[in-house]
């Protein structure tokens, strides 16, 4: 078979699972190969045997598996990160927690302590210690699982040294004096129906309480009682009126910020002066 038959036969498999077949079929294809889709292109007329590894991977696609975890990895801020099931895949809203996180830190010290609640595959956290290089970090997560993959990530991106990866329910195991709070908890409601694609990430990292915003109120919670300066959450695009009034029921004032689709999805408090 020619390499642009092949091409042409996955990604008539994969219609009905993305709207890139051709793309993902390329990525797979070359993901096997070892070489460029620009490889694969200027190749299409070369000769290619059918690879068992290629059939796994297309089959895997096929059952709605996400590609970043058959690839095992994604990218982040411009960056790639490695992700299995043990963690949810990185989305690219997140990027934009990281950019409020950086702002309201730059408002403050340098010298910060940083706490991330529920680290999964360490993006939030590593791409801090990148970006804000005189701060330290503790990065919580409640799963054993998503730290191995975490402390990877934060090895591979050379900032170990500078997050203490702690085991634990929110702020438990962490000591001291927190300058800010930076979290993208779970905060879908327990019994929201998930799409096929999202069945396969760790349910841990997805479900945030029966209405699905319990972990972004215990957090802001958290944020009081432990004097905390500044606090940055991602949330549910269409949480912002029950988080309103629960920050404001503590006396507190938030500010909303949106995706690129101009949904509401997340907040920043600062500590009253
Ligand atoms: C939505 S994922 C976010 C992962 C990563 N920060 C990101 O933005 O891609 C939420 C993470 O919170 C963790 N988690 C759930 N409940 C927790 C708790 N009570 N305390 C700490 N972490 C928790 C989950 O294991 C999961 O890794």
């Amino acid at each position: 078979m020619l390499i642009k038959e092949l091409l042409a036969k996955s990604a008539e498999q994969l219609r009905e699972v993305t709207d890139i077949p051709q793309k993902e079929a390329m990525i797979l294809l070359g993901e096997v190969l070892g070489c460029e889709m620009s490889w694969l292109l200027s190749h299409s007329d070369d000769e290619i045997s059918m690879d068992e590894r290629f059939t796994e991977f297309l089959k895997r696609r096929i059952s709605h598996e996400p590609l970043e975890y058959i690839l095992g990895r994604a990218s982040f801020y411009g960056r790639e990160f490695d992700v299995d099931a043990r963690v949810l895949i990185p989305r690219p809203e997140t990027e934009i927690l990281v950019d409020k996180a950086v702002e309201l830190a730059k408002e403050l010290s340098p010298h910060l302590h940083i706490v991330e609640i529920g680290c999964g595959s360490g993006i939030i956290s590593i791409m801090l210690a990148l970006l804000l290089p005189k701060a330290r970090f503790t990065a919580v997560d409640i799963s054993s699982e998503a730290l191995h993959v975490s402390q990877h990530n934060a090895k591979k991106q050379g900032v170990s040294e500078r997050i203490a990866f702690v085991e634990g329910s929110y702020l438990d195991g962490v000591s001291g004096e927190i300058d800010m709070i930076v979290s993208n908890p779970p905060y879908i409601a327990n019994e929201e129906p998930l799409g096929i694609g999202l069945s396969y990430e760790p349910s841990l990292a997805l479900y945030g309480g029966s209405r699905g915003d319990e972990m972004l109120c215990q957090i802001i919670d958290l944020f009081v009682t432990r004097g905390v300066k500044a606090l940055a959450c991602e949330m549910g695009y269409d949480q912002r009126q029950p988080i309103s009034e629960y920050a404001k029921s503590k006396g507190l004032e938030i500010a909303f910020y949106k995706d690129l689709a101009e949904l509401d999805r997340g907040f920043w408090i600062k500590e009253k002066r």
